[in-house]
């Protein structure tokens, strides 16, 4: 792997199976830095996390007492029920959590059944038990758009402008539906943020992310500037092209 000069966080170019064997090695950093017993690991919707769920199940990679400890979640939801195949948990816990035989107590999906806001808010009691006051995840695996956009936050969205210091959120995305997203606000309050894009299809994002100018409302992902010493970026050969 190749490390490409960034302010927007460190960022890895490698091949696939590189770039899931470093997902992984910074899945097991993350681990050892949480509390014991309280390593929280949110994932993420999209095509690239399903690759790497795959490659985990099919490799066996995952270490049991990783699989048995952590609490999953997901970064973002839509507001479907989890067994559409819309819902990123959903498809988490069908590519991942089960066939990895993740115990239910450890896995925390957002409260889609409920209104929106009363959703968000459910969440974010459960994630102040989970992880403590001013916390989110140890560990956000995050995708990234081919408009920038990261988690649930589109360009143009209200809560990037101003997310009133709250770390998870809901909003209503125009032509996207409902969506419950870790904030700007929370993504500063990991202890670890990984973000992978792959293909060529990510290189005009990436692009714009790291060699463009700073404009965090149409390039959403430019909001992990602010916590770019926790931040590292996996991207293919294909996708860096233009770095
Ligand atoms: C989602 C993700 C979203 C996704 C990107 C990239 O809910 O779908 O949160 O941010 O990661 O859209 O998706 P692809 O990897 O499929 O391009």
């Amino acid at each position: 792997m190749r490390e490409i000069p960034s302010d927007h966080g460190r960022v890895l170019a490698g091949d696939r199976d590189e770039l899931f064997a470093e997902a992984l090695r910074l899945t097991l950093g993350a681990r050892a830095a949480a509390r014991p017993g309280r390593f929280i690991w949110a994932l993420t919707g999209g095509s690239t996390p399903a690759a790497f769920y795959r490659w985990a199940v099919d490799t066996g990679a995952l270490p049991a007492d990783l699989v048995r400890g952590t609490h999953f979640t997901v970064s973002d939801e839509r507001h479907v029920l989890l067994d559409s195949p819309e819902s990123n948990f959903g498809n988490a816990e069908r590519q991942l959590l089960e066939p990895l035989g993740v115990p239910t107590d450890r896995r925390h999906p957002w409260m889609v059944a409920w209104p929106v806001a009363e959703a968000a808010e459910a969440y974010r009691r459960t994630m102040l038990i989970l992880a403590g006051p001013g916390r989110a995840y140890d560990l956000c695996f995050l995708g990234m758009g081919d408009d920038c956009h990261t988690a649930s936050l589109f360009p143009g969205t209200p809560l990037l402008r101003d997310d009133g210091g709250l770390l998870f959120g809901g909003q209503e995305v125009p032509g996207k539906g409902w969506r419950l997203t870790i904030t700007p606000s929370g993504l500063r309050a990991c202890g670890c943020v990984v973000v992978m894009a792959l293909g060529a299809g990510k290189a005009d994002a990436l692009h714009r992310v790291h060699r463009g100018p700073l404009d965090e409302n149409n390039v959403p992902s430019q909001v992990l500037r602010a916590c770019a010493d926790r931040v590292v970026w996996l991207v293919d050969e294909p996708a860096a092209v233009r770095l």
